[in-house]
């Protein structure tokens, strides 16, 4: 499938490249035979989260990588906060935190000491590493763990170590792949708060993940990506106000199916076999017609238990690429 990405005009544009942002076009790199990204373009802005979102293999990491300037690029152009990352890798690290989707922590050292041999590594003094260290340990909630080596964290205390690593040179740009992978519910809370707040503060932040629930209450924009391509660009406020999947519950399916032919509004039906409760399966254009209609049928008196999208915002744009999909 070619991809179709629709061109931000010159405001959208300066957005995203003012004050730290990324803006990629293009971008090719293939691994001998194997063409893991073939066709991404990519915008991140200052003072938001951007979710990467691809199924396994479809290049996200690879991306992530060369944006890094850890990757070069065979074809495209990357600016990371006005840098060019394949000619001055250099500055563009020095603005840049990267957390990595595999640990790659140097086991034999505690988190403390870890983190300060990696200030040292960005020129900070011992005594400043140090306090940076203890913020950092704090900030993830190891501060407990500090003084522990390494190699008996859990994976999810190793992650929470990596994004303090990522974080030491307070960055401008922050890339995290996968981040949430192996934390618990309250860790996932956390880092979705943290996440936030940072970006909030100015930060461009990129996150890829494959939990789409997760990314609809953090995310700001998305990016969607499929076997080296980019696919869909958009922002939750556009992914709100598509055509989405909803689930009506009632006691009595008889009387929502009534009201719902009524209004020409198409559904598919399920009930119990001894009982008229159920659920009707429907799509809305957007939220404001999905007020309506619970209007409609709550002024009717159809007794409805639940009424819901069926599916998350994020989840609603991939479903609906799988199905376009070849
Ligand atoms: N160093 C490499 N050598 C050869 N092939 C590679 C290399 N790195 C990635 N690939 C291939 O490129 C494709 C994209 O890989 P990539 O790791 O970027 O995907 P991903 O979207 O991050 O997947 P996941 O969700 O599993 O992390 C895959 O087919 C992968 O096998
Ligand atoms: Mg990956």
């Amino acid at each position: 499938m070619e991809s179709e990405v629709p061109s931000p005009g010159g405001v959208l544009e300066s957005k995203h490249t003012r004050g730290g942002g990324i803006v990629a076009t293009g971008l090719a790199r293939s691994f001998g035979p194997v063409k893991a990204v073939e066709n991404i373009d990519f915008r991140a802005a200052p003072g938001e989260v951007t979710a990467l979102i691809g199924p396994n293999g479809s290049g996200k990491t690879t991306l992530l990588l060369m944006l890094a300037s850890l990757l070069r690029p065979d074809r495209g152009s990357i600016s990371v906060a006005g840098v060019d990352p394949a000619t001055n890798p250099r500055a563009v690290r020095a603005v840049l935190g990267w957390m990595p989707d595999t640990l790659g922590v140097w086991e034999s050292l505690t988190g403390r000491e870890i983190l300060t041999t990696v200030a040292a590594l960005y020129g900070m003094d011992k005594k400043r590493g140090a306090v940076r260290a203890a913020e950092l340990l704090e900030l993830v909630s190891l501060g407990d763990l500090a003084d522990t080596p390494a190699r008996v964290f859990s994976r999810g205390q190793a992650q929470r170590l990596s994004l303090a690593r990522a974080l030491i040179n307070d960055p401008a740009v922050l890339l995290l792949d996968e981040p949430a992978s192996g934390l618990d519910p309250g860790a996932r809370v956390q880092l979705r708060l943290l996440l936030r707040q940072l970006a909030d503060g100015g930060k461009t932040v990129v996150i890829s993940s494959h939990v789409l629930a997760e990314l609809d209450e953090m995310a700001d924009a998305a990016v969607f990506i499929s076997k080296g391509h980019t696919v869909r660009s958009q922002t939750l406020a556009e992914a709100g106000a598509q055509t989405r999947g909803y689930t009506i519950a009632t006691l009595d399916v008889p009387a929502l199916r009534r009201v719902l032919d009524e209004n020409q509004v198409q559904a598919t039906y399920q009930h119990d076999l001894d009982s008229p409760r159920g659920n009707a399966k429907t799509r809305l254009a957007g939220e404001a017609e999905a007020a309506a209609l619970l209007n409609t049928l709550v002024a009717a008196g159809v007794p409805v238990t639940a009424f819901a999208p069926s599916s998350g915002l994020l989840e609603e744009t991939y479903l609906s690429l799988e199905e376009g999909s070849p």
